[in-house]
């Protein structure tokens, strides 16, 4: 099969025929790494779909390369958002940025018992494996680059509503700028996601949890009366 990949060198895309069938991308690229082209970089860990390093885009959509079983005539490059270090191995520090920004970890947990329905409530957000897929097919950071994202949105809502959480008030605050409600509940990080978690889902009711904390909406057009889409009421 021909496969397409954007080098970093020239900016352009390199063609590779490979004589393998069947096989994940990541094992595709592993070929063409020893067999034909020693200069190709990419990054993978764990190579079953749990580390989240291996995140690219196959002809324009965000894949893991050790789970996209590699087609004819793919083109592959780097997922967006973010800086280019060499071909498909991308700069995670803008990732870490944004985590920090939104507070989007444990900071101080107190000691309890947790029931089986609470471990449930955040379980799906839980299963992030922070691969940027989300973060990559997001279109908010073309208007705003200091959005703060999709995933470290969905952690804060899993760490909100963790009952052992001490300092979800900070958090809340944290993501009123640059945050919740700098998305344009677009979906587009929905699909993407190896883990099936709702990214757009959990800010939505992030943006409950705001209005529901006294926090005001600013995508509502008090002012000049109601903006919907064009038409001024
Ligand atoms: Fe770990 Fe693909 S190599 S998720």
């Amino acid at each position: 099969m021909n496969i397409s990949i954007l080098r970093s060198h020239n900016d352009e895309e390199q063609t590779y025929n490979v004589e393998l069938e069947n096989v994940t991308l990541l094992t595709l690229l592993n070929h063409i790494k020893t067999k034909i082209d020693p200069t190709l970089t990419y990054s993978h860990g764990c190579r079953s779909g749990v580390c989240g390093s291996c995140a690219v885009r196959v002809n324009g959509r965000e894949q893991l390369m050790c789970e996209y079983k590699a087609q004819d005539g793919d083109t592959v490059e780097p997922v967006r958002n973010t800086r280019v270090i060499r071909d498909l191995v991308v700069d995670s520090s803008r990732v870490e940025r944004f985590n920090r920004a939104g507070m989007a970890w444990s900071e101080s947990s107190k000691e309890m018992n947790v029931s089986a329905e609470e471990m449930e409530r955040i379980e799906t957000q839980s299963d992030c494996i922070l691969c940027t897929s989300c973060f990559s097919a997001c279109p908010v950071y073309a208007a705003n680059p200091d959005f703060i994202g999709p995933f470290a949105l969905t952690r804060v809502w899993r760490y909100v509503n963790d009952p052992r959480e001490t300092n979800s008030d900070a958090k809340m605050e944290a993501i009123q700028t640059n945050g919740i409600w700098d998305c344009t509940l677009c979906g587009a990080c929905v699909p993407v996601c190896p883990q099936a978690i709702a990214p757009m889902q959990d800010i939505r009711m992030l943006r409950t949890k705001s209005g529901m904390l006294g926090y005001p909406d600013p995508t509502m057009n008090f002012g000049g009366g109601f903006d919907f889409g064009g038409w001024n009421f």
